[in-house]
């Protein structure tokens, strides 16, 4: 394994660095209070080729590695978690299984424009009776004729609010459980398609999270991914990509809260001296940082698994359940140093903590990946 980062990739992570900094970080409290879908910012990374990063150059995207995308994801999240999720669905679960699976004829429309950040895509796999379980949806998709006709709804879909189209899943074959499922691309536009409530949430406020409502939906039988029945496996096959954005993502906010935890308690003066100088201080900040740093190597290990043309289903397990759970031991960490600063929305601790929760839950709970990677251990 050669996980040592290019000269390429370090320059994209200084320049993205920088980019954060100057133009997602100012706004960044602002979306959170507002929960406003933050368009501008979706705007911003397409011009930074951050929308469709994998995907080839000859179908809009900018044909980076796998490294390239946590790098950015990793930045973008450490000023702005839901600006690092919405970049990740639109690269992982939209563009990804649309260039990995649709028809030649549809790419010109629904992967290029969605690659170059022209237009902005989701996901729909959960249902209210199939979150972790999603071989037991209920969203039915009947064909007829050169169409198909989808019935159903599809529940806390990020960037639904502002998206222009949805890879959904629906069963086409009722007998036949996970084997029965199949993918399609859904767009805005088609009849019988609508957003339906929008949620409030603990955290990434401002991802645009949404029912997704289809109503005698209908769509070109071009629109269906792969074939009939293979839906099941292109949402697994999805969700691997999904979680090693999310582990980036986590990675970002955990990296947050250390070195806003850093300088604040060189800072802070209690007792007459920094709060940096006490050693209780000082073990949480070392025990922040080693675990920052596990949980970046094992995103990194993932993502150059997937660049290897690899099954990589352990190592993005693997990863998304120990970053997700050091970005939760790290925001708590945080707003402890922080004390009753840490508590206020003045400053971004109390931000972090909040967006620290969700990585722990969607694209597969942490209970999900340990089942995955147990899975892995005891198979014969
Ligand atoms: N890649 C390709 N194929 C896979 C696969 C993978 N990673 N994982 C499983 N499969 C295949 C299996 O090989 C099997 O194939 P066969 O039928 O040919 O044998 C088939 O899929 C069924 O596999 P399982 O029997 O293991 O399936 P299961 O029903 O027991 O479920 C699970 C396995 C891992 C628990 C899976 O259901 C799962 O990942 N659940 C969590 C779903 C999830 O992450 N939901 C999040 C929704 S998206 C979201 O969060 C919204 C957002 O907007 C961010």
């Amino acid at each position: 394994m050669d996980i040592v980062l290019s000269k390429e990739n370090e320059l994209i992570r200084q320049s993205l660095r920088e980019f954060a900094a100057r133009e997602i970080a100012p706004k960044a409290a602002e979306y959170d209070r507002s929960r406003e879908f933050p368009f501008e910012n979706f705007r911003k990374c397409a011009e930074m080729n951050l929308t469709g990063m994998m995907v080839s150059e000859s179908q809009g995207g900018a044909g980076m590695d796998t490294i390239s995308y946590v790098l950015a994801i990793e930045e973008l999240s450490r000023v702005c978690a839901s600006t690092g999720v919405i970049i990740s669905v639109n690269n992982s679960l939209y563009c990804h299984p649309v260039e990995k699976f649709a028809r030649e004829e549809i790419k010109k429309n629904l992967l290029a424009p969605f690659a170059r950040g022209e237009k902005i895509g989701c996901f729909g796999l959960s249902e209210p009776d199939a979150g972790s379980d999603p071989s037991n949806m209920r969203t039915t998709a009947v064909r007829d004729g050169d169409h198909y006709l989808l019935n159903g709804s599809k529940i806390f879909v990020t960037n639904g609010l502002g998206a222009d189209a949805a890879v959904v899943f629906a069963v086409t074959d009722a007998t036949s459980r996970h084997k029965g499922i199949s993918a399609f691309v859904v767009e805005k536009g088609n009849s019988g398609f609508r957003i339906g409530k929008q949620e409030r949430k603990l955290g990434i406020t401002c991802s645009g999270s949404v029912e997704i409502i289809m109503e005698d939906c209908k769509i070109p039988a071009t629109q269906l991914l792969g074939k009939e029945g293979e839906g099941f496996k292109i949402a697994m096959n999805t969700l691997d990509g999904g979680r090693i954005g999310i582990a980036a993502q986590a990675v970002g906010i955990a990296r947050g809260a250390l070195e806003e935890s850093t300088r604040y308690s060189q800072e802070r003066k209690q007792f007459g001296k920094k709060i940096s100088d006490f050693q209780a201080i000082q073990f949480m900040l070392a025990d922040m940082a080693t675990e920052v740093d596990a949980a970046r190597l094992l995103t990194y290990r993932a993502a150059w698994k997937k660049d290897q043309g690899e099954r990589y289903s352990l190592e993005a397990a693997m990863a998304k359940l120990f970053a997700s759970e050091v970005a939760m031991r790290a925001t708590t960490k945080g707003i402890q140093i922080f004390g009753g600063y840490g508590y206020m929305n003045d400053y971004p601790m109390e931000r972090f903590f909040r967006d620290a929760k969700v990585t722990e839950i969607y694209e597969g709970t942490s209970e999900i990946q340990r089942i995955v990677i147990a899975s892995h251990l005891l198979k014969d």
